[in-house]
C-alpha cells in the first residue's frame, strides 16, 4: 500500500480541506480526492484524464521523461533483448520471472489451449468476408462467453485463470482465422510443435497446398512485436477493460470491450494509419508537405505513430522496433524498403522542426511496428489485430489485479453538468 505521509489542503470559499497525499514507488504523488465531494460537496474536472489515476498498479510503469517501461520493475529493451513473449506473459501475470519449471508449464499449457470450440467457426461465416479484422475479432471475443461457461465466474478464481490462459492462448487463432477469412483461404488449425509466434505466423501464412516452413527470423521478429506491445499502464483500452470489469462483466466481454477501444486511430488504429501515412507520404520530397498539414490547426491531419500521452521523450518501444525494422528488412534483403526511407527522414526531419521540439512530439510504438509487420507479409489491416493479441496480457494482468482488490467498486464517474436546469414540459400545441 502507498504511504499516506503527506497531506494537501484545499481552500474553497473560506474553507479548508486535508487530502492525504499517496506516495508511490515512482513517479509522481497523488492526491487521494475520494473523499472530497462526501467532504467540500465538490468534483474534481479532468476531461481525458490527463492528471488522474484510476487505480493502484504493480505491474507497469512509464517515466515519460525518462524513456523509461518497466514491466514488474524489468526493462522493456532487456525484455525485447533477452526474454521472449510467453515468459513476460508470466511476467505480468503472476509478478515475477519464471523458473525453468514454471516456464515449461505455462507454456505446455497456453499451447494446450489454442484451438478453439470447433463450433466457433461457424460464427466467421455471418461476417462479410471484406469486413474489417477488428470487427470480426470484438464479435468472436465477445462470442467466446457463449462457449466457455465454465470460465465466466469472476469470483471463483480457478475460472479467473481458466478464462486468463484461454484468451492469451486462443488469441493468435482467432486473430489468424480473421486474416485468412478475409482472404478467403481456410482456417489453418495451430500446431504444438511451434512456438507461440511461430504458430501464428504458420496459422496466418501456410495453406493445405504446400508445406510452409515458418522462417525462424520473421518468428523471433514477431515474437517481439508481442513483447513490445504487452502491456501499458492505464491506456485507453486497458481503462476500458477495467471500467468493464468493475460492472462484474464476464472476461471475454471485458476484453472485447478493450479490443473495440484499440480499434481507434488514436489509439491501435495507428499502426495501420501510420503504415497508410508512409505510404500516402510516398518519397521524402513529399515530407514537407504533410509536416505543414501535420502542424496546421485548421487540418485534422495527424503525423501518425507521433506523440504520446505519457512518453514526452523517446519511446523506448520505438526505439527498439526501429532497431528490429533495419535488422529485419537487411535479413530479408529489403533493406531500400523505400517506405522505410520515407519512416526514417520524418523522423529525422520532425525531430528538427520547432513545433515537434515545443510539443515533445516523438515516435511512438506504432511508428515502425507497421513496417516490420508489412516486411513479414501482413496486410495493414492486420496490424490492430497483432496490437490486439500481443496487448491480451495487459488487459488480461490488469483485470486480474483489478479482481483481486477488495476495494473494487464499479468505475462511474460524474460530470460537470452545462445543460439546462429544470423546467416545465410543454404540449405540442403550445410549442
Ligand atoms: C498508442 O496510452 C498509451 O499508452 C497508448 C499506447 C499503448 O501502448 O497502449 O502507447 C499505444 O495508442 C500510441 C499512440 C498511437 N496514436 C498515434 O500515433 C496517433 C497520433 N498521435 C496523436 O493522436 C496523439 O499524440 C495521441 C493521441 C497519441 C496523444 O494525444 P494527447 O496526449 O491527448 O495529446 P494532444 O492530442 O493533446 O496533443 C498535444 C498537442 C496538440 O497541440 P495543441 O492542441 O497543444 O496545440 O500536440 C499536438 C496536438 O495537436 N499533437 C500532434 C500529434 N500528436 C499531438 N500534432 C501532430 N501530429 C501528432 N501526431
Amino acid at each position: 500500500m502507498a504511504d499516506t505521509n503527506k497531506s494537501a489542503t484545499l481552500t474553497l470559499e473560506g474553507k479548508s480541506f486535508e487530502l492525504p497525499v499517496l506516495s508511490p514507488t515512482a513517479g509522481p504523488d497523488v492526491i487521494d480526492v475520494r473523499k472530497l465531494y462526501a467532504q467540500a460537496g465538490v468534483f474534481t474536472y479532468d476531461p481525458g484524464f490527463t492528471s488522474t489515476a484510476s487505480c493502484d498498479s504493480t505491474i507497469t510503469f512509464i517515466d515519460g521523461d525518462k524513456g523509461e517501461l518497466l514491466h514488474r520493475g524489468y526493462p522493456i529493451d532487456q525484455l525485447a533483448e533477452k526474454s521472449h513473449y510467453l515468459e513476460v506473459c508470466f511476467l505480468l501475470l503472476y509478478g515475477h520471472l519464471p523458473t525453468a519449471v514454471e516456464l515449461e508449464e505455462f507454456e505446455s499449457l497456453v499451447t494446450r489451449h489454442t484451438m478453439i470450440h470447433e463450433q466457433m467457426h461457424y460464427f466467421f461465416r455471418g461476417f462479410r468476408r471484406d469486413s474489417h479484422p477488428m470487427a470480426t475479432m470484438v464479435g468472436v471475443v465477445g462470442a467466446m462467453s457463449a462457449f466457455y461457461h465454465d470460465s465466466l465466474d469472476i469470483n471463483d478464481q480457478q475460472q479467473r485463470e481458466v478464462a486468463s490462459i484461454r484468451l492469451i492462448a486462443k488469441m493468435p487463432t482467432i486473430a489468424a482465422m480473421t486474416y485468412k477469412y478475409s482472404i478467403g483461404q481456410p482456417f489453418v488449425y495451430p500446431r504444438n510443435d511451434l512456438d507461440y509466434a511461430a504458430n501464428f505466423l504458420h496459422m496466418c501464412f501456410s495453406v493445405p497446398a504446400e508445406q510452409y516452413n515458418v522462417d525462424p527470423i520473421l518468428a523471433r521478429a514477431m515474437d517481439r512485436i508481442f513483447t513490445l506491445h504487452a502491456d501499458h499502464e492505464q491506456n485507453a483500452s486497458t481503462s476500458t477493460v477495467r471500467l468493464a470489469s468493475s460492472s462484474g462483466a464476464n472476461p471475454f466481454a471485458c476484453i472485447a470491450a478493450g479490443i473495440a477501444c484499440l480499434w481507434g486511430p488514436a489509439h491501435g488504429g495507428a499502426n495501420q494509419a501510420c503504415l497508410e501515412m508512409l505510404r500516402e507520404i510516398g518519397t521524402v520530397d513529399r515530407i514537407p508537405e504533410y509536416l505543414a498539414r501535420a502542424k496546421d490547426k485548421n487540418d485534422p491531419f495527424r503525423l501518425m505513430g507521433f506523440g504520446h500521452r505519457v512518453y514526452k521523450n523517446f519511446d523506448p518501444r520505438a526505439k527498439v522496433m526501429k532497431e528490429s525494422a533495419d535488422e529485419v528488412l537487411a535479413l530479408l534483403g529489403v533493406e531500400n524498403n523505400p517506405t522505410l526511407q520515407v519512416a526514417k527522414e520524418l523522423e529525422k526531419i520532425a525531430l528538427e522542426d520547432p513545433y515537434f521540439i515545443e510539443k515533445k512530439l516523438y515516435p511512438n510504438v506504432d511508428f515502425y511496428s507497421g513496417i516490420i509487420l508489412d516486411a513479414i507479409g501482413f496486410p495493414t489491416s492486420m496490424f490492430t489485430p497483432i496490437f490486439a493479441l500481443a496487448r491480451t496480457v495487459g488487459w488480461v494482468s490488469q483485470w486480474k489485479e483489478q479482481l483481486a482488490d477488495p476495494q473494487l467498486k464499479i468505475g462511474r464517474p460524474r460530470q460537470l453538468y452545462l445543460g439546462s436546469t429544470t423546467k416545465d414540459y410543454v404540449d405540442i400545441e403550445n410549442r
